[in-house]
């Protein structure tokens, strides 16, 4: 499995719209487990295709207490229910995090490796990470949904460096929310 590299903000990749997978084919296989390399390397929960430079319309999660990774063919969201504002960042905006509206619970629909469909029904970080990514695959980012224009703050820190560096931890422009011991909402994707 390869590491790939990964596209950040501006790349115009990050904008642009996925394309639908028509058949399942076997070289497929190995760009997905690439991307769950990357992920896993990178730390994020989740990752879209066009953050590693291709527009094939595939994103994997994986939240921090699975085994294993969610793997995602032609995701779509097919249902969004309530509002809700939630702390986000991303692996293709480093050094960044915000505020964020999304979804209480989502419907959603995929095909999984084997070409089966996957129906999905979430809330919490998983309807957040498929919001996000298939929010990637259309070409949008967190900071589209942010809560205000100024709900996006610089970050000098990881969170993986939090719990040693608390004190130290500064935040530019605006004061981040309380996020000690959140490390679920803390990852990026
Ligand atoms: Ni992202």
């Amino acid at each position: 499995m390869t590491v790939l590299d990964m596209r950040f903000v501006p790349d115009p990749i990050l904008r642009r719209q996925a394309r639908k997978i028509g058949k399942v084919l076997p070289r497929l296989n190995k760009f997905i487990d690439d991307m769950i390399e990357t992920m896993h390397a990178e730390m994020g929960v989740g990752l879209a295709a066009n953050q590693v430079g291709s527009l094939q319309k595939v994103a994997v999660i994986q939240l921090p207490d699975w085994e294993e990774p969610l793997i995602l063919i032609n995701p779509e969201i097919t249902r969004q229910e309530g509002e809700r504002e939630v702390e986000e960042g991303c692996l293709s905006i480093p050094g960044y995090r915000g505020m964020v509206k999304r979804s209480v619970s989502v419907r959603a629909r995929a095909i999984g490796l084997d070409g089966k469909i996957i129906r999905i029904k979430a809330d919490g970080l998983l309807a957040q990470a498929l919001e996000h990514e298939t929010g990637h695959l259309k070409g949008q980012l967190y900071i589209d949904h942010l809560v205000t224009p100024d709900s996006l703050y610089k970050i000098t820190h990881t969170a993986e460096d939090d719990s040693e560096a608390e004190d130290e931890a500064e935040a530019t422009e605006a004061n981040p929310p309380d996020n000690t011991g959140s490390s679920l909402e803390d990852k990026a994707k």
